[in-house]
Parts: structure tokens; C-alpha cells; sequence
């Protein structure tokens, strides 16, 4: 998609993490989890997962303002071995409880070889990407799994209930950008459902199914029934897999027991995650792990193309070259992300149009 198509405005990236983390700011986070927050919503816009940007940062205010998402957690080990942690989020923030709880996990797996880090009582940690990419960097590969509330039915039912839990990997690579799998286990993110709807879009066939489970291309139909999984019934069984991982043995909750974000508005939502992260040292040399990733990659991006492709493309690439785009032009947000940002800010007395003419100007954002 180009920036074009996208929106009605470009906005730069500073401006948009600077009024973000100033809206946080102001409904209790601390400074530091405040620019986390933010810079978390904003890289997932500049990879071009809108859904999972800034678009969430109303929904977040609301809650936070509702006291139904604790500002100040206190982010707790509450179980420990020599390979694992169990970390109890106290109701934070998911960005905020989530990198928490991976850099634990990329310390101990430093020391360990691996680390299989559980977390619970924490909320929506928005993309997936965001934890696995700052692992990469560490030259470690790591996966990150998270629940979600209920918006799928199991295969062949009709009621929502297990989420479109989603699973993220990340792999360094050498002269290669690195392999980036971050993916919902529905046919799409349930968030770009959402975004049609508020934008009274249609959505293509095959996304999802009403709440008589008939298929529609409604969105607002769509959202009261379920998405449907990918793969059909092994988008279920994988979803079913990452719950297990991430609601059921970390004690977070699970199925039909994680509140809903935008409905529950009573109710914290007990999400749950799991990340794993491995030493690439312990099994040969990073530099010779990350020579043999670029092999792979270079070899898989060589295959001859079926009519009409132009180019094989490896997990993450399309973000990474949307990323470089959108750095240097700005995130284009359509007309009606616009006038929800400025909304959420209103609530927070932050003035959206300050933080970007700031930045225009050269000025802090
Ligand atoms: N926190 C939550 O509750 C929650 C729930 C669901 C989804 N999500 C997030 O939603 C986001 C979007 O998920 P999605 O399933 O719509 O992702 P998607 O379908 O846009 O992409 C899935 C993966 O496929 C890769 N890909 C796409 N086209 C490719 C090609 N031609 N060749 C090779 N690889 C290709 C992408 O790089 C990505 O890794 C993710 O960031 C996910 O973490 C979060």
C-alpha cells in the first residue's frame, strides 16, 4: 500500500511518538513507560501495521483513564529457574509489562543458553514485531506469543471464543535485514476489521463470518460475529497452541476468560504472553549463524517466479521497505485516524496540532 492510498496527511514520526507519550504522560505513566508506549504504537505504523499503531492509542486513554489498566505496575517475578520466568504484569500496560519481562528473558538466556518467559495480568502488547525485533538486536532469536479476547470461533462453531492470538519470530540475519514473522492466526488482524468498519469499508470475502456464521463482507456484521482463521482449521489449532502458551500456563487469562478491550469496560483484561529466546552462540558462532541465514535468504529470493511475480520476498521485507519510506516522508493517517487522535488527545489536554507544527519547525515533539 502506498502512503498515498493510506491517508490524508503525512505526519512525521518525532511528532507522533512526542504527542503520544505526552497523552500517556498525562493519564499517569512515568516518563520512561510513557516513550515506550508511543514508540512502540509508532513502529508499528512506520512497519505499515496501522492497525496495531497509534489508531489504538483512544482505546488505551479510555481504559487507562477508567482505571481499568494500572499506570504504575508493579512488574513482578513471581517464579523463577535457571531457564524460565513467570512474571505477573499487576495490570500494566502490555508494551510496558512486555519489554519488561523480555529483557529479563534476554539476560537469563544469556546466562542460560534459552529462556522461556511467561507473563500474566497484563493487557493488549499491540504488535508482535516490537518485542522480537528488540531481541534480534541482541543477536538472539526470539519469539513472542500473546492472547488475545475472544473473536474466533473454533472450527466449525460459531461463537467467539479463543482469540486471534498472534505469534511474532525473529531472526538475525547478516547482510540481509533480519527475518521479521509477525502474524494474527485469523485470515487478518482483527484490527484491520476495525479499521474498515469506522471508515464504513466493506471487507473482502473469506475474512470472516456473521454471528449466524454466514459469511460477510460487512465489517460492522463482521466484527459482532467472528473472524475466521487462517489456514481454516490449523489457524484454530495454532491459535489454541499460543492460548495454551500464554493463558493457560502462565495462569494469565484464556479462551473466553480475556476481557475485551473495547467492550469490557468494567473489567480488567488479563491478557497473557510468552517469549522465548535462544543463544545463538551455543549452537555455532553468531557471525557464521547469520552467513548461513543470508545463504538461506539469498538462495529462497533466487527461485524462479510464478507469471506475474516480480520479486520473492522474505517475512519483513515489506515492513522493512515501508519503515525506510515512512521515516523520510511521515505516516500517512487517513481523516478519520486524524480526528481520533485528536479526540484522545482533547481527553488528555494534549494539543495534536501543537506537536506537529513543533515538529515542523525544528522544535522538541
Ligand atoms: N496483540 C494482539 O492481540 C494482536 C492480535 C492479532 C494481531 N496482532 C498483530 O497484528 C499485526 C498484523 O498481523 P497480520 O496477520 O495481519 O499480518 P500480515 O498478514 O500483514 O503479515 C504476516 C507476515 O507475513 C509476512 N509477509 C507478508 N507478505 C509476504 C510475502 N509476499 N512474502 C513473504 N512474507 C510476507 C509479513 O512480513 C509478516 O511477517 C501483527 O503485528 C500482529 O502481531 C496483534
Amino acid at each position: 500500500m502506498t502512503s498515498a492510498e493510506v491517508g490524508s496527511a503525512l505526519i512525521p514520526e518525532e511528532a507522533l511518538r512526542g504527542f503520544c507519550g505526552e497523552c500517556f504522560r498525562e493519564c499517569g505513566l512515568s516518563g520512561e513507560d510513557a516513550e515506550l508506549v508511543s514508540h512502540s504504537l509508532v513502529q508499528a505504523n512506520l512497519r505499515g501495521i496501522d492497525s496495531h499503531g497509534v489508531t489504538r492509542l483512544g482505546i488505551y486513554v479510555k481504559r487507562l483513564r477508567r482505571g481499568l489498566i494500572n499506570p504504575r505496575p508493579d512488574v513482578r517475578v513471581v517464579g523463577e529457574s535457571d531457564a524460565t520466568l513467570l512474571i505477573h504484569g499487576d495490570n500494566g500496560m502490555g508494551q510496558v509489562v512486555g519489554v519488561r519481562a523480555l529483557d529479563l528473558g534476554v539476560s537469563k538466556a544469556r546466562k542460560s543458553g534459552a529462556a522461556s518467559v511467561g507473563v500474566s495480568n497484563a493487557n493488549h502488547y499491540g504488535a508482535g514485531a516490537y518485542y522480537v525485533e528488540r531481541a534480534v538486536r541482541e543477536d538472539l532469536i526470539a519469539s513472542a506469543y500473546s492472547n488475545a479476547s475472544p473473536t474466533m470461533a473454533p472450527w466449525g462453531g460459531v461463537d467467539p471464543s479463543i482469540g486471534t492470538n498472534p505469534f511474532s519470530y525473529g531472526i538475525p540475519a547478516g547482510r540481509h535485514s533480519p527475518i521479521i514473522i509477525d502474524m494474527a492466526t485469523s485470515v487478518v488482524a482483527r484490527g484491520k476489521i476495525i479499521l474498515a468498519a469506522r471508515e464504513g469499508k466493506p471487507i473482502p470475502e473469506g475474512w470472516a463470518l456473521d454471528s449466524d456464521g454466514w459469511p460477510t463482507t460487512d465489517a460492522q456484521k463482521a466484527l459482532e460475529g467472528t473472524v475466521l482463521p487462517t489456514g481454516e482449521h490449523k489457524g484454530y489449532a495454532l491459535s489454541l497452541l499460543l492460548d495454551i502458551m500464554s493463558g493457560v500456563l502462565t495462569g494469565a487469562g484464556f479462551g473466553q476468560h480475556v476481557n475485551n478491550m473495547y467492550d469490557d469496560m468494567d473489567t480488567p483484561q488479563n491478557v497473557g504472553a510468552f517469549f522465548q529466546l535462544t543463544d545463538i552462540d551455543r549452537f555455532m558462532p553468531v557471525a557464521r549463524f547469520k552467513e548461513r541465514v543470508d545463504q538461506m535468504v539469498e538462495e529462497l529470493k533466487a527461485v524462479r517466479r510464478a507469471p506475474g511475480v516480480e520479486e520473492i520476498l522474505v517475512p519483513g521485507e515489506i515492513e522493512d521497505r515501508i519503515r525506510r519510506e515512512r521515516l523520510s516522508l511521515g505516516v500517512p493517517l487517513g481523516a478519520e485516524a486524524l480526528s481520533e487522535l485528536k479526540a484522545a488527545g482533547k481527553v488528555c489536554r494534549v494539543d495534536f496540532e501543537d506537536y506537529v507544527v513543533q515538529v515542523q519547525k525544528g522544535g522538541p515533539g
